[in-house]
C-alpha cells in the first residue's frame, strides 16, 4: 500500500497536492466559497470565535486565528483542549466554538467540544474521519477529505486543515461584508494555486536529503517565523521532534531576542521562514540578529539571502499562503530524511500512537 514510497509518511506528503483538491471540490465555485455542510445563518449572533484542539491539528487552528480576524474580523482565540478544559473557561453564546481534529476521537479535544456544547455554544467540527466521536457531538461538520492517514506525524490532514479554516475565513469575510469582491476573487484564484504550491520538487526533496546528513548532528533546532509562520515554525518543530528525537522548538522570530537568542552557537540550527508576501524585513533583520551570534541558518524562502549558511529556494510566489505551503512541504520533507537517516521508524515513532484517546 506505500505505492513505491518508502514510508506512509512520504506518500502522504507527496499526496497533499491532490487531497487538497479534493479537499476544495465543490466548495469554490466561481467567485464563492460555499460550505454546504453548513447552516448559512452560523454567524448569526456571533461576535467571537474560539478554536480548541491538540498537536498539529492546534497548528492549523492556530493559523486560522491570523486569518479569521484579518480577513472575517472577527475575534478569535486559540487554545490547547487539555488546557482549556480545566481552567474553568468562561463560556459566552455569542461565540462559536470550533474544534480541529485529524482522527475526531482526541480524548481532550473532546471533552473540550462536550463542555462547549452543554453551555449552549454554537459548535463547529472540521475533521477527517466520518461519523467520529466529534462529528457526532458538534452542530456541524465539515470534512477535511485528506484520505486515511496513517503516518503517526500528521502531514495531509494539516494541510487540508488549513485550507478548509482559509476557505471558512473568507466565507465568513463575505457573510459579514469584511471583504470586497475584488479581494474575495484574488484570494480564491490564490486558492486555486495550492495544489501546486503543495507539489513536491525534485530539487527540494534532493535538497532536504542533503541537508539531513548534517542535520541530524544539531544539538538543538530553533524554527523561527512571523504572522501564519509562526504556527508553521511550531509544526516543523514538532515534526522534526516526534519523528527525529531532536530537540527542536518553534519560535516567534521575534521573540528570541528576549531570551532564546543566548542559546545561539554554530552548533543550534535555525530554521528560517522567510515569505516574501509577509513581514520580509523583519524576519530578515531577527535572523541577521542570529546570524551574528554564530547560530547556523538554514533559511527557506524564495528570496536570496547571503547570510544563510543552507538555503532551501521555495518557489517564487505572490501570496503568503502559497509560500507557506511550499515551506510545509520543506519542513516535512527535511524532517523525514533526518528521520530516515536516523534509521528511526518513521512511521511509528516511539512513544507515540496515531490518536490519543485518554488524557
Ligand atoms: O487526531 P487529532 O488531530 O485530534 O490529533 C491531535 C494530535 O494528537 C496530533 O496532531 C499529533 O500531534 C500528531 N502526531 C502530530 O504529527
Amino acid at each position: 500500500q506505500k505505492e513505491g514510497y518508502r514510508f506512509f509518511m512520504e506518500k502522504e506528503i507527496y499526496e497533499q497536492s491532490i487531497v487538497v483538491s479534493d479537499c476544495m471540490l465543490g466548495r469554490i465555485k466561481d467567485s464563492e466559497i460555499n460550505f454546504d455542510e453548513i447552516d448559512p445563518s452560523i454567524l448569526d449572533g456571533i461576535n467571537e470565535i474560539k478554536i480548541c484542539a491538540c498537536g498539529t491539528s492546534y497548528h492549523a487552528g492556530l493559523t486560522s486565528s491570523y486569518l479569521f480576524e484579518r480577513l472575517s474580523k472577527i475575534k478569535c482565540s486559540i487554545e490547547v483542549a487539555s488546557e482549556f478544559r480545566y481552567k474553568e473557561p468562561l463560556l459566552t453564546t455569542d461565540t462559536l466554538f470550533i474544534v480541529i481534529s485529524q482522527s475526531g476521537e482526541t480524548a481532550d479535544t473532546l471533552e473540550a467540544l462536550k463542555m462547549a456544547k452543554s453551555a449552549g455554544l454554537k459548535t463547529l467540527v472540521i475533521c477527517n474521519v466520518d461519523n467520529s466521536s466529534m462529528t457526532r457531538v458538534a452542530d456541524y461538520t465539515i470534512l477535511t477529505r485528506a484520505g486515511i492517514e496513517k503516518g503517526v506525524a500528521s502531514t495531509k490532514a494539516f494541510s487540508t486543515q488549513t485550507v478548509v479554516l482559509w476557505m471558512l475565513s473568507l466565507y465568513f469575510a463575505k457573510q459579514r461584508n469584511t471583504i470586497s469582491s475584488s479581494k474575495l476573487q484574488e484570494e480564491i484564484n490564490t486558492l486555486r494555486e495550492v495544489p501546486l504550491a503543495l507539489k513536491v520538487y525534485e530539487n527540494i526533496h534532493e535538497k532536504a536529503k542533503r541537508l539531513s546528513k548534517r542535520y541530524l548532528h544539531g544539538h538543538g533546532f530553533f524554527f523561527i517565523g512571523r504572522d501564519v509562520f509562526y504556527p508553521l515554525a511550531l509544526e516543523g518543530a514538532l515534526k522534526l521532534k516526534e519523528i527525529s528525537y531532536l530537540h527542536a522548538e518553534g519560535y516567534p522570530a521575534g521573540e528570541m531576542k528576549h531570551g532564546p537568542i543566548a542559546l545561539a552557537d554554530p552548533e543550534l540550527f535555525t530554521i528560517a521562514l522567510m515569505p516574501k508576501n509577509m513581514l520580509y524585513d523583519k524576519i530578515k533583520s531577527n535572523v541577521e540578529e542570529l546570524s551574528a551570534r554564530d547560530s547556523t541558518i538554514c533559511a527557506i524562502s524564495s528570496q536570496d539571502f547571503e547570510l544563510a549558511d543552507d538555503f532551501i529556494k521555495i518557489n517564487d510566489a505572490n501570496h503568503y499562503m502559497l509560500e507557506f505551503f511550499e515551506m510545509l512541504i520543506a519542513l516535512q520533507l527535511l524532517s523525514m530524511e533526518i528521520s530516515i537517516r536516523l534509521k528511526n521508524d518513521v512511521d511509528m515513532p516511539r512513544n507515540l500512537a496515531k490518536s490519543v484517546t485518554v488524557e
